[in-house]
């Protein structure tokens, strides 16, 4: 659970925030301690400020008149403000001063010209005081007799700011509420279509790759996420449905001629092909069956090894005109059987590298579709040309033409119009083409006819001829 996002990010959100809050209202304490300390200071200095004024005048009287007792009643002042009020200083009134609290004459520096303010424990007392020293004077710029020192216990400030710590508490209470809420509430937005990923990732793995994948709102890198995922269980799926389809069309084409030579082979061994004439066709129907699975089994093998990259192709020079001959050559016999108008046309004869074998191979297949698509007396033209550091084998024919919904389909593995083929003609040519650096490109219009173009890379061709 405490490694889930769904606990971490609120956490990381609270902890973040609990933090800032914490920094904040110490900051917030320290200045205001300060400033409740000047604000105590400046009353204090008030105070003893009016108060030495009182005290010098009563002073000043007693000293003229000879008066030996000063009398100074601060007591009410105490009460009504809780400040203390001492005197240092010397014995000018020898029977002393009522009111005052007197302090040993060296606990604090009354000599001193200036007002000053510190912090004392006057003698007897448990608390620290916050003091202001104020020098007693009979003239004015004489030297000090005494000081009168008002001081104040220290915790008023601290008092001061224990209203406004309840107040800062609370807030932080609320704002930690608030950003709670607010931390569970983003965290779920986040997590949720996180968590939903990992469980439609859970679904694929198990195999089912049905799986909804969430839609994530607002885009952004989970949304991203989850169109990649959604794509790739799409195309886990197809390939999926590929291998199976695969599968079930190589067991159907392996059985079809199968069923035929057993046939054969049965009725021949239960004599029931009496007659030699009978037998040999008989034979011939099994050595053509043979035959075509032979070639099935090799143009699946070869498939495969295709698709699975595991394939060696030759670095050869290969004369393109010579090439095209040779596969041109090939379909003279029946173009003239069957009156089809066979041309050809080499616009230029290059010499590539390649693996020329491979190359026949692709050219053989197209033309072979072309003738067995084309009807009888219709066109067929093989063309031949090279333009900027690419060579094409062109296969026009005038036969049926491929339906738009058909143009990528006849491109893969076993989907054949014709009962007679396999289907795997132009998906080993699409195949090869890809594994020499090139494509095969279809331009076609329903009912007019085809044009297969091979495309191959010819830049080697320099490096052929350096020296
Ligand atoms: N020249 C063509 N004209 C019309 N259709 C074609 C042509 N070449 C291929 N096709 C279509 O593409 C399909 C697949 O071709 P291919 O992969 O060679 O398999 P096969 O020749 O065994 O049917 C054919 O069944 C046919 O429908
Ligand atoms: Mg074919």
């Amino acid at each position: 659970m405490f490694s889930s996002l769904r606990f971490r990010l609120p956490a990381l959100f609270l902890l973040g925030i609990g933090v800032s809050g914490l920094i904040a209202t110490a900051i917030a304490l320290a200045l205001f301690q300060n400033y409740a300390r000047e604000q105590l200071l400046t009353k204090l200095r008030r105070e003893a400020n009016g108060l030495t004024q009182l005290y010098e005048k009563q002073a000043i009287a007693a000293n003229d008149t000879g008066a030996k007792t000063l009398r100074f009643a601060p007591a009410q002042l105490e009460r009504a403000t809780g400040d203390k009020i001492f005197y240092a200083g010397a014995n000018v009134f020898p029977d002393q001063v009522s009111g005052l609290r007197p302090l040993p004459q060296n606990s604090v520096d009354w000599r001193s010209e200036n007002v000053q303010t510190f912090e004392f424990r006057p003698p007897g007392f448990k608390r620290t005081y916050l003091a202001v020293l104020q020098p007693l004077r009979l003239a004015p710029r004489s030297a000090p007799f005494g000081a009168l020192i008002v001081a104040t216990p220290k915790t008023e400030i601290t008092s001061s700011l224990a209203p406004l710590l309840g107040r800062l508490a609370l807030a932080f209470v609320g704002g930690i509420l608030v950003a709670g809420l607010l931390a569970w509430y983003l965290s779920r937005r986040i997590t949720r279509p996180v968590l939903a990923l990992s469980n439609a990732a859970d679904e694929i793995s198990r195999g089912s790759y049905s799986v909804d994948v969430p839609d994530v709102r607002g885009g952004g890198e989970i949304g991203h996420l989850a169109d990649r995922f959604r794509d790739m269980a799409s195309r886990l799926s197809e390939a999926e449905q590929r291998e199976r389809n695969f599968l079930m069309s190589v067991s159907h084409e392996l059985r079809t001629p199968l069923t035929a030579i057993r046939g054969h082979v049965d009725a021949l061994r239960e004599g029931v092909a009496e007659d030699p004439e009978a037998r040999a066709a008989s034979l011939e129907v099994i050595a053509h069956e043979g035959a075509r699975l032979e070639r099935l089994v090799g143009d699946v093998l070869d498939l495969a090894k295709l698709e699975a990259h595991r394939f060696t192709l030759l670095q050869e020079e290969v004369d393109m005109g010579r090439l095209c001959d040779l596969a041109y050559a090939a379909f003279g016999e029946e173009a003239r059987r069957r009156g089809i108008d066979y041309d050809k046309r080499f616009d230029a004869t290059p010499t590539i590298v390649s693996d020329g074998d491979r190359v026949l191979q692709i050219i053989s297949n197209l033309l072979s579709n072309a003738f067995r698509w084309t009807p009888n007396g219709g066109h067929v033209e093989l063309e031949l040309s090279a333009t900027n550091g690419r060579v094409a084998v062109a296969v026009d024919d005038n036969g049926p033409g491929v339906a738009p919904e058909e143009q990528e389909r006849i491109f893969r593995p076993f989907w054949s119009r014709d009962d007679s083929g396999t289907g795997l003609g132009l998906a080993i040519a699409h195949e090869l083409a890809v594994a020499l650096g090139g494509r095969i490109e279809l331009a076609t219009k329903p009912g007019q006819g085809s044009r297969f173009e091979l495309v191959l890379p010819a830049e080697q061709e320099d490096w052929l001829q350096a020296p």
